[in-house]
C-alpha cells in the first residue's frame, strides 16, 4: 500500500487544502474528525505521519477539542498548525494564552534556527511571507521543543521537537499565500516521515480497478451518465474493470446543452463500445414542466421523473446488483461543524439518491477519495478527450433552471442556440478553462426593439460567467466590453426570439451561480 499522511480535522476552513497539498507532493492523504480518532483507528489507518488541523475552538477553553494521547505516543510524526500547534503545546505541557494581537492575513516570519521543515527553502536570518489567522498563540513550550521562527504576534511561530518529530506552525503553509507552504509540507512529509511519494494517478487507477473487481465478483453494475466529468470517469473506469458487466443508462431529459445528446451517445457507444441505454424522455419531461414556474416545484419533479425513468430502464434491463455513483471527496468527508443544526435548504439538488434503496443495490463510488481536479486527471489516464475531461460543471436539472418560469420546447430551442453561440466565443477567445461555468438563460420578459425597420417585441437572453474553485463562492467574470458587444450582436442576429442581451454581475453570495 502507498504511504498514507492522516489529516486530523478540528474544524478549519481549509482543512481541505492539506490533503490537497500532501496528495500533490504525491502521498495519499485522508482527512477524519478529531472526534472519530482512536489508538485503533490510527493503527488501521496505519499512517507514515499525523497532521493536526486549525480550527476555530481556543485551546485554553475548557472543553476544548483535543487529540487523543495516542497520536502522541505511536512514535510518529505530527505536525500541527495553527489550533493544531496550540493543542501540542497545551497537551503536551507548554502554555497558550489568548493574544492581545490578533494576526489575520499576511504576515512575515523571521527563520531564528535550522529546522527540517524549511529545507530547501527557508534559511536562518529569512524573512518569509505567510499567512496567519489567529488569536491565541503558544507562550511557553513543552520539554524538548525549541523555536525555529518567529513573527511580530506570534513568539513561537515554528517550533520543533527534532527527537520526537513534532513540529507546529502558527501559520498556515497549505493556503497559497504562504508562498513556499507546499515546499513546508512536502519537508515533512517526505524529509521528516519519509514518505515516498509515488502516490499517482495511474496507481490508483489500477488499484481502483482491482478493487472493483473484487467488489463486482460476476455481478452486474447500473451507471447513470450525465455526460459530465464524474459520471463519465466513473464510466470509462468501470469499463475497463469490468467490461460488459457494466450498463450505462443515459437518461435525455431533453434540457441539456445544443448537440450534447449526440457527443455523450456517440462517444460511449461508438467510440468506447460501452453498452448504454439512451432514453429519450424529452417529452415527458417537459410535459411536466410546462406549467411550472415555481424553482423548488422544477427540481423536485425532474428529480423524481428522472428516478422513476431510471428504475424503469434499469429494470427492462433485468436490473443490477449495484449503482456506481460519482460521489466526489468535498461531499463524503465529514467535516467538524460548530455551527450546529441542520443548515437551511437554499436549492435541492438532484441525483439518484434514493434509488439503491427502491432497487435493492449496492453503492459503487470509486471517486469517493477524489477531489475534481484529481477525477480530471484520472479521466486523462483512462484516455478521455480533453473535451469532456474539461467540463465546466453542468447541474442536473439543465435548461430548466436557466428558463425561469414555464417550460416549452420553443423556449428550450432558443436558449439552446443562444448558449452555443456564448460558449463557442468563449472558447474562441480562449477564457473557457478560466471560467467555472459559463451559461446562457432565457427570461420570462419581452422587450420592445427594432430590427430593420421593424419594431420587435422578443425575449430577453441574460449570460452568465463566473469563477471559483468549488462552485460554494463566486464572483463574476470580468469580460471586456468587446467581448460582451460581439456575443450580444451574435445572439440578437443568430436566434430568432432574443433581441436583448443583459450580463449577470451578481457574486456569490449573495447571489447562487444558477438563478433558480
Ligand atoms: P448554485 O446555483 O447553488 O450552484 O450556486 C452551485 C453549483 O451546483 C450546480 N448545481 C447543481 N448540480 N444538480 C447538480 O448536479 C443540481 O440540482 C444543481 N443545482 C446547482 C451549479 O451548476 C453550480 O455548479
Amino acid at each position: 500500500m502507498a504511504d498514507r499522511i492522516l489529516i486530523i480535522d478540528f474544524g478549519s476552513q481549509v482543512t481541505q487544502l492539506i490533503a490537497r497539498r500532501v496528495r500533490e507532493s504525491g502521498v495519499y492523504s485522508e482527512i477524519h474528525p478529531f472526534n472519530s480518532i482512536t489508538e485503533e483507528s490510527i493503527r488501521a489507518f496505519d499512517p507514515k505521519a499525523i497532521i493536526l488541523s486549525g480550527g476555530p475552538s481556543s485551546a485554553t477553553e475548557e472543553d476544548a477539542p483535543m487529540a487523543p494521547m495516542a497520536v502522541y505516543e505511536m512514535g510518529l510524526p505530527v505536525l500541527g498548525i495553527c489550533y493544531g500547534q496550540q493543542i501540542i503545546v497545551e497537551q503536551l505541557g507548554g502554555k497558550v494564552h489568548p493574544s492581545d494581537h490578533k494576526e489575520f492575513g499576511r504576515a512575515m516570519v523571521d527563520v531564528t534556527e535550522d529546522c527540517a521543515l524549511f529545507h530547501g527553502c527557508w534559511d536562518v536570518g529569512d524573512r518569509e511571507q505567510v499567512w496567519m489567522s489567529h488569536g491565541d498563540r503558544a507562550e511557553s513550550l513543552p520539554d524538548g521543543f525549541r523555536v525555529v521562527g518567529v513573527s511580530e504576534n506570534a513568539p513561537f511561530a515554528a517550533i520543533a521537537n527534532d527527537d520526537k518529530k513534532f513540529y507546529g506552525v502558527q501559520f498556515h503553509p497549505e493556503v497559497v499565500h504562504t508562498p513556499h507552504g507546499a515546499k513546508l509540507l512536502e519537508n515533512f512529509t517526505h524529509g521528516v516521515a519519509g514518505c515516498s511519494g509515488d502516490w499517482t494517478m495511474a496507481a490508483f487507477k489500477d488499484q481502483e480497478i482491482a478493487k472493483i473487481r473484487a467488489q463486482v465478483g460476476d455481478g452486474k453494475v447500473i451507471c447513470g451518465l450525465s455526460g459530465g466529468v464524474d459520471s463519465s470517469v466513473v464510466a470509462v473506469l468501470l469499463h475497463e474493470a469490468i467490461g460488459d458487466q457494466l450498463l450505462c443508462v443515459f437518461v435525455d431529459t431533453g434540457m441539456m446543452r445544443k448537440d450534447e445528446p449526440e457527443e455523450v451517445v456517440g462517444l460511449f457507444r461508438d467510440h468506447y463500445n460501452i453498452p448504454l441505454i439512451h432514453r429519450d424522455a424529452a417529452d415527458l419531461f417537459i410535459d411536466k414542466l410546462e406549467d411550472v414556474s415555481d424553482p423548488e416545484q422544477k427540481r423536485k419533479i425532474i428529480g423524481a421523473t428522472f428516478i422513476d425513468v431510471f428504475e424503469e430502464e434499469a429494470s427492462k434491463a433485468g436490473g443490477a446488483d449495484f449503482l456506481a455513483q460519482g460521489t466526489l471527496y468535498p461531499d463524503v468527508i465529514e467535516s467538524v461543524s460548530f455551527l450546529g443544526g441542520p443548515s437551511v435548504t437554499i436549492k435541492s439538488h438532484h441525483n439518484v439518491g434514493g434509488l439503491p434503496e427502491r432497487m435493492n443495490m449496492d453503492l459503487i463510488e470509486p471517486l469517493r477519495e477524489l477531489f475534481k481536479d484529481e477525477v480530471r486527471d484520472l479521466g486523462r489516464e483512462l484516455g478521455l478527450p480533453n473535451r469532456f475531461v474539461g467540463r465546466q460543471p453542468f447541474p442536473g436539472p439543465g435548461l430548466a433552471i436557466r428558463l425561469p418560469g414555464g417550460i416549452t420546447r420553443e423556449k428550450i430551442d432558443i436558449l439552446q442556440k443562444a448558449d452555443a453561440i456564448y460558449l463557442e466565443e468563449i472558447r474562441t477567445a480562449g477564457h473557457y478553462d478560466a471560467i467555472w461555468q459559463a451559461f446562457a438563460l432565457l427570461l420570462p420578459v419581452q422587450t420592445v426593439g427594432v430590427m430593420g425597420d421593424a419594431r420587435t417585441y422578443d425575449f430577453v437572453c441574460a449570460l452568465r460567467a463566473v469563477t471559483s474553485t468549488d462552485g460554494m463562492t463566486a464572483d463574476f467574470f470580468h469580460f471586456d466590453m468587446e467581448f460582451l458587444g460581439r456575443v450580444t450582436n451574435r445572439i440578437i442576429n443568430e436566434v430568432r426570439g432574443i433581441n436583448r442581451v443583459v450580463y449577470d454581475t451578481t457574486s456569490k453570495p449573495p447571489g447562487t451561480i444558477e438563478w433558480e
